[in-house]
């Protein structure tokens, strides 16, 4: 252990044994050279590189701090960095650990400084207390190599961002600078970016950023609140949720029964000024961004949006069929004996939000009234004959994800260029009752398409072209015309019917005429 470690040292003090022995493409970043993975397939990699100072110890729960040093020595970029603190999980492509400030690259072999490629940065999604950078499915591989085939090459990044506690601690007690401290490191990954991307042989002029789910919810936050301007010139939103659906101000979270309330009572930590100081060992809690005067995000986002005061880009946001249908498969057969089906649906509708001030009995009585108990033979798009599933399944859909990007694009589509799609293929070997169901278009734009699907290839191919073409050229191509308030279109995209359709076509199945 000793012998090696010293041979080691050896080996970064003296660079040219170190060349000898050196298989790896490297990089000189503005923090050190970094040694990634030997080209494969024509595509380099540098996984697990610091963008910022690990956020342990003093720096825990704080806004990210850029790393102040250079590191000596040859640094190892072969192997994914720590996820942030979640449950550990073999999705997630790594261990778990605070120590999670990594960004990974995959570029084309053969690039160099003056290459000037365009960049796709990758934020993942998980409710915002979930997921990672490192997780198999976000692998780019397959999707850079596309982009170098259609001769249109670009650089892949994607960034870990704190999720849960650890990124979205919210408390009165809490300074505003240090609030969504997780949307925070993903500015802190795009300066990053910025000022080292041209090393890889990338433009820092023309970065896209590109989020699904929550994923594009914080994509939708870079844009309404303006703090990472100039740091990337497109958007693309794969089913955002809105960055902050309820915007509880931080007081929220300190009712009784809410998470830093929570974690208060599991810590034994006191509430009030010292809380903040105390928490040591905070177990994770089920967080959402928060909305504060001072802090990332200063106003709700309903109000920014509605002032046209958001950074005008060019954006593609789209919406799948049955967005809600995972989401309320808690409720499928549920036994209903003892309470009633509309209790059932108003019991679901609170659990999903966490500013319940919001859900009074008049938005319920409406939401009763679009969202009806059908009448079980006809079934939802699935015939799952499950009434109460069905409108759960609707409500949640149309009021996470599709509310939420209408929303934005009745405000920002006459601001700026806006591509939109509306996913509607159902991929052989998914689970029917889910549908074309949230996420389910991941596994084709990464791909690989898995064999069972192998019909839905060429569909794959499309959509990456699509993506790729945008990143290059900010605009997804002649088959995808732009949204605009006017026309109102939207791009089908299902497997050998891609084609515009209105926009009012979108809502999931049954409920499109009662909305
Ligand atoms: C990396 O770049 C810096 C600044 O340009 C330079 O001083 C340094 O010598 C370079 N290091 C290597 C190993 O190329
Ligand atoms: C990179 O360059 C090597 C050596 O010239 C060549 O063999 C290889 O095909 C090139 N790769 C790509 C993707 O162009
Ligand atoms: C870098 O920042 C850390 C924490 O913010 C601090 O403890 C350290 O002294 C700084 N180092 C330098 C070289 O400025
Ligand atoms: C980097 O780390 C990996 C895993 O520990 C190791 O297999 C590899 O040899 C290291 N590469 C270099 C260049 O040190
Ligand atoms: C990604 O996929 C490629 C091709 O399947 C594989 O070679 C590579 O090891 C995977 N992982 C990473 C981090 O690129
Ligand atoms: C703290 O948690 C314990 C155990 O779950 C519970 O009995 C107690 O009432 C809680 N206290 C507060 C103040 O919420
Ligand atoms: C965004 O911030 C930049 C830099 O501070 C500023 O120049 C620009 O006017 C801002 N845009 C909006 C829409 O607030
Ligand atoms: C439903 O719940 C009731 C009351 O708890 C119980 O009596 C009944 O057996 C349950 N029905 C089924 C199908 O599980």
């Amino acid at each position: 252990m000793r012998l090696l470690s010293v041979i080691s040292s050896l080996l970064s003090i003296n660079s040219s044994i170190h060349d000898v022995l050196a298989s790896g493409p490297r990089v000189n970043l503005t923090i050190g050279v970094f040694e990634g993975l030997e080209a494969n397939g024509g595509i380099e990699r540098f996984l697990g590189i610091p963008f910022a100072q690990p956020p342990v110890g003093s720096l825990r729960f704080k806004a990210p701090v850029p790393i102040n040093q250079t590191f000596t020595g040859v640094q190892n970029a072969t192997m994914f960095g720590n996820a942030c603190v979640q449950p550990p999980s073999s999705s997630l492509g790594a261990p778990t650990g605070e120590d999670c400030l990594f960004l990974n690259v995959w570029r084309p072999e053969n690039v160099s400084t003056d290459s000037a490629l365009p960049v796709l940065v990758w934020v993942y999604g998980g409710a915002f207390n979930t997921g990672a950078a490192s997780d198999p499915e976000y692998n780019a591989t397959i999707l850079v190599q596309r982009s170098m085939e259609i001769g249109k090459p670009i650089i892949f990044v994607s960034a870990n961002y704190r999720v849960n506690t650890f990124g979205f601690l919210a408390s009165a007690d809490m300074a505003v600078e240090d609030l969504n401290n997780g949307l925070q490191d993903q500015s802190a990954a795009l300066r990053f970016v910025q000022e080292n991307i041209v090393t890889f042989g990338g433009d820092s002029s023309k970065v896209t950023i590109w989020g699904q789910s929550a994923g594009a919810g914080s994509v939708e936050a870079q844009i309404v609140y303006n703090a990472s301007a100039g740091l990337f010139r497109g958007a693309i939103m794969d089913s955002m949720t809105g960055p902050f659906k309820s915007s509880p101000p931080p007081s929220t979270y300190d009712a009784p029964g809410k998470p830093f309330a929570l974690i208060l009572n599991a810590t034994g930590c006191s509430a009030g000024p010292t809380a903040f100081a105390c928490l040591q060992d905070a177990p994770t809690e089920v967080w959402q961004p928060t909305v504060a005067p001072g802090s990332f995000s200063p106003a709700r986002a309903s109000e920014t949006i509605a002032s046209g005061e958001f950074l005008h880009i060019p954006m593609i946001a789209g919406t799948n069929l049955n967005e809600g249908n995972s989401f309320s498969a808690s409720l499928l057969g549920l036994n209903l004996t003892g309470y009633t089906q509309d209790l059932a649906f108003d019991n679901f509708v609170r659990a999903s939000v966490i500013d319940q001030t919001l859900i009074t009995s008049d938005v319920l009585d409406q939401f009763h009234k679009f969202y009806p108990a059908n009448d079980p033979s006809e079934g939802a798009p699935f015939n799952t004959g499950d009434s109460l599933f069905d409108r759960a399944a609707a409500w949640y859909g149309d009021f996470m994800f599709l509310s939420a990007r209408r929303r934005f694009l009745d405000v920002a589509a006459s601001l700026q260029p806006t591509f939109v799609y509306h996913f509607r293929e159902f991929i052989p070997g998914n689970n029917v009752t889910l549908g074309v169901s949230h996420a389910s278009e991941l596994p084709l734009i990464f791909g690989p398409v898995p064999a069972v699907a192998a019909v839905e290839d060429d569909f794959a191919i499309t959509w990456r072209d699509f993506y790729i073409n945008f990143v290059n050229d900010l605009n997804p191509g002649s088959a995808w015309p732009q949204f605009t308030n006017e026309t109102r279109q939207v791009l089908q995209l299902k497997r050998d019917n891609i084609t515009t359709i209105p926009d009012g076509a979108c809502a999931q199945s049954i409920w499109s005429s009662q909305a």
